[in-house]
C-alpha cells in the first residue's frame, strides 16, 4: 500500500465541503444564540477562565461569517475550487420561528441557496436539522418534549412541499449522537443540564423524528435520497487486550451502531462524519508519534479506513459529509486531506460502497461551545472585515477534485506542503 502512487477514485465521485447554518450565515435566533448570552452560560466561561483567553465575542455566533448573504459568493468560490457536491443545513428557527406558522420567504431564501449550488455545478446534501431548535420548541421542553418528533415531521413536511422537487440528497439530522452527548451527559451545550433520562428520552425522540421525516420524503419524492450524519469513532483496540475488546464492542455498539441499527430499514445511504481515533485498551503508552489538531483533537487518517470498514454491515451507500482539523497555519490540513483520501480508496478498493467526501469546513466558523477560535476552513475568514481567502490546502484540494484522485504528479508538485 506503501509504495502505491496513484490514488483514483470511482467515476462520479462527489467532491466538496459542508457547513451548517448556525455556524456560518450570522444573525440566528434559536435556542444556542440565547443560551450564548445567558447567565449561566458566561459564569461557567469565567469560572474556566476562558473569558481572558478569548474574549467574550469569541463565544457569541453573531454575524457568524455573513454567509447567510454571501452565499452565492462562497458556492462561486467553492466551484473555483473544483468541488461538484456541497452540504449546508437549513435553520429551523427561520422556517419555522413561531409555533406551526412557516416562513415563506425564509424557505425562498434556501430554494435561492440551493438554485445558486446548482448553478455553480454543486449537488447539494441539505441538513434538514443540524443541532439549533426555534424559541417556541426550547419552551416546550426541546426534543424531550412527547411531540419533538411530530414538530419535526411537520416541519420536514413543510420543507419538502417546497424544496423537495430540487433535492436529491437529505440528511435528516446532524449527528445525534454527539447533540445528546454534549448536551444531556456532558452539560455542556444548551440546555446545559446534565440529566441521563433526558439523554435517552431525546435520543429515542432522534430515532422517531428521522423515520417519520423518513417516510414524509420517501411518499412525496420516491427517488429521493435519505440519510443522517452518523458520528462514527474509531474504537481502537488494536493491542488486543481482553479488556481493550470489551471497551471497544460496548463503545462501538452503542455508539457507532445503535443508531444506525434502529433506523437501518428507514435510510437510503450513510452519511458519516469522522474525527476521531480513540485508544480502548493503549491509552497509556506514549511511545508512538502522535500529531494534534489545534483543539488537541489525534490525527489519525488511517482511523478512516476502519470506520468506513465497519459501516459495510449496513449494506448502503455512503458519502463522507464531515471530515476535517482546526488548523489555523494550514500546516497539517494538506498532509491529513492526502493521507485520509488515500485511506478511504484503501477502503474503496476493500469493497466499500463510498460515494463521496465532503470536508468539513468550506469557511472558518462559530465552533459551538468553543467558539470562533477554532480554524476549520478551506477558506480562512477574516472576521473584522469577513473577506474571504482560499488556504494552500483549498489549492491542494482542488487539484485532487479536479483529478478525481491523488496522483503522484500533484504530490509531487505540493511536497513542500505535505
Ligand atoms: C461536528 C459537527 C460540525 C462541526 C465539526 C467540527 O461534530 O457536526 O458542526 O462542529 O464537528
Amino acid at each position: 500500500m506503501n509504495n502505491r502512487k496513484e490514488f483514483i477514485f470511482p467515476r462520479r465521485f462527489f467532491w466538496g465541503a459542508s457547513t451548517a447554518a448556525h455556524q456560518v450565515e450570522g444573525g440566528t435566533t434559536n435556542d444556542w444564540s440565547e443560551w450564548e448570552k445567558s447567565e449561566k452560560r458566561l459564569k461557567h466561561l469565567k469560572k474556566l477562565k476562558l473569558i481572558e483567553q478569548y474574549g467574550e465575542d469569541n463565544f457569541i455566533s453573531g454575524m457568524g461569517t455573513g454567509h447567510y448573504t454571501r452565499f452565492d459568493g462562497d458556492f462561486k468560490m467553492a466551484k473555483e475550487m473544483g468541488h461538484n457536491a456541497t452540504r449546508f443545513s437549513l435553520e429551523w428557527s427561520r422556517i419555522e420561528p413561531e409555533e406551526g406558522k412557516f416562513n415563506e420567504k425564509e424557505l425562498e431564501h434556501y430554494h435561492d441557496v440551493i438554485r445558486s449550488a446548482r448553478r455553480n455545478g454543486l449537488e447539494p446534501f441539505v441538513t434538514i436539522w443540524h443541532w439549533p431548535i426555534p424559541l417556541w420548541l426550547r419552551d416546550k421542553g426541546g426534543w424531550n418534549s412527547k411531540d419533538a418528533p411530530k414538530y419535526f415531521a411537520r416541519y420536514a413536511e413543510r420543507v419538502i412541499g417546497v424544496l423537495g422537487g430540487d433535492v436529491k440528497f437529505w440528511i435528516t439530522l446532524n449527528e445525534p449522537q454527539v447533540y445528546t452527548a454534549e448536551s444531556f451527559l456532558l452539560g455542556e451545550w444548551p440546555p446545559q443540564k446534565i440529566n441521563p433520562f433526558s439523554y435517552l428520552k431525546v435520543f429515542h425522540n432522534l430515532i422517531k423524528a428521522h423515520i417519520a421525516a423518513y417516510k414524509i420524503i420517501k411518499k412525496k419524492h420516491p427517488a429521493a435520497q435519505i440519510g443522517i450524519a452518523s458520528h462514527n469513532m474509531h474504537f481502537d483496540a488494536s493491542r488486543r487486550s481482553l479488556t481493550g475488546h470489551i471497551f471497544k464492542a460496548a463503545a462501538d455498539w452503542w455508539w457507532n451502531f445503535y443508531f444506525l441499527g434502529r433506523i437501518s430499514d428507514y435510510q437510503d445511504f450513510i452519511g458519516l462524519n469522522h474525527y476521531f481515533h480513540k485508544k480502548m485498551d493503549h491509552w497509556w503508552s506514549k511511545k508512538e508519534k502522535e500529531i494534534f489538531s489545534d483543539m488537541g483533537w489525534r490525527l489519525h487518517p488511517e482511523s478512516m479506513y476502519h470506520v468506513l470498514m465497519d459501516l459495510r454491515r449496513f449494506g448502503k451507500p455512503i458519502y463522507i459529509t464531515e471530515n476535517g482539523l482546526a488548523d489555523a497555519g494550514d500546516i497539517k490540513r494538506p498532509w491529513f486531506i492526502v493521507e485520509t483520501l488515500k485511506q478511504v480508496h484503501r477502503a474503496i478498493e476493500n469493497g466499500v460502497d463510498v460515494r463521496g467526501y465532503l470536508h468539513w469546513s468550506l469557511l472558518d466558523n462559530f465552533e459551538w461551545g468553543e467558539g470562533f477560535w477554532p480554524r476549520f476552513g478551506l477558506i480562512e475568514i477574516d472576521y473584522r472585515t469577513l473577506e474571504r481567502k482560499m488556504r494552500p490546502s483549498a489549492h491542494l484540494y482542488r487539484d485532487i477534485c479536479l483529478r478525481n484522485g491523488v496522483t503522484e504528479e500533484l504530490v509531487e508538485r505540493y511536497k513542500n506542503l505535505l
